[in-house]
């Protein structure tokens, strides 16, 4: 895994955006995997910028996004459809028809995840996947325990995600309790994966993620086990981590070496 640190949130989000927009330009065909959350919104501003400003098109883009709640229409304010429009798709020259996420209001929501699986293998796979990690160490909502071989399927989200994600939803209703989401096995297919983590209460996760065992109880050590995964941290998500000297070493000031 690359560990790449940054001095603040401003300078991850900056440098990871970098790489997203790069990679875009590079390949204008490009499948994007794409993440939702706090973490993510100051990186999807950081690419509309860069699209008002000209250097950046997703004409050619399709995006597959890593989940959406069940039980809510595409329409409604709390659910990742509408997350993605409001930062990024209605603001950029995206072709709306090459956008996925999985339907939360379908009427058989197991047909439905196998149906996203199926699309995300029809397209081709994934060429750069984004994305954050929860406090508890899930990636997408792949929640503690599960299984590193999933594919996109019906999760159970834990109390403290739903606390987290409760700001999303209007006071007094009720945060969903499932969500579809890409498995930890669809995730693995990526070609390339770009996690973004900013903040302290980010920091234990991080650690776990990069330097702890690999297993179930916290699913993004699984990226221990994938070719291409690049971590932009900050200081403070970083701030557990073991081999911190190293990785400023290796990436001064979160850059790249000569090999890469
Ligand atoms: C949602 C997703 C989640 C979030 C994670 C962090 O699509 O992929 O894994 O990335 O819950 O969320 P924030 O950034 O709000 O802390």
């Amino acid at each position: 895994m690359k560990v790449l640190i940054l001095e603040d949130a401003a300078a991850a989000v900056a440098r990871a955006a970098g790489l997203v927009s790069a990679t875009v330009i590079s390949r204008p065909e490009i499948v994007l995997g794409l993440a939702t959350g706090g973490t993510m919104l100051p990186l999807y501003a950081d690419l509309r910028r860069r699209h008002a400003e000209g250097s950046l098109s997703f004409a050619g883009v399709t995006t597959f996004n890593l989940d959406e709640y069940v039980g809510l229409a595409p329409a409604h304010p709390g659910s990742y459809h509408t997350y993605m429009r409001e930062a990024l798709f209605d603001h950029v020259d995206i072709d709306p028809a090459r956008t996925h996420l999985p339907r939360g209001d379908a009427a058989d929501p197991r047909a439905e995840a196998q149906r996203y699986e199926q699309a995300i293998t029809d397209r081709g796979g994934i060429d750069l996947q984004l994305l954050g990690i929860g406090r508890n160490g899930h990636i997408g909502f792949n929640e503690p325990t599960s299984s590193l071989g999933s594919r996109t399927r019906i999760k159970t989200l834990t109390i403290e995600t739903r606390e987290a994600n409760r700001r999303y939803f209007t006071e007094g209703e009720e945060v969903p309790r499932y969500a579809l989401s890409m498995g930890i096995g669809t995730i693995m297919e990526a070609r390339a994966c770009l996690l973004l983590a900013t903040g302290s209460t980010k920091a234990e996760a991080c650690a776990r993620m990069i330097e702890g065992a690999i297993g179930a109880a916290c699913p993004a050590t699984a990226l221990q086990m994938h070719p291409r995964v690049t971590a932009v941290l900050d200081r403070e998500a970083a701030a557990a981590l073991e081999l911190k000297d190293y990785y400023d070493h290796v990436h001064p000031e979160g850059g790249d070496t000569v090999f890469d």
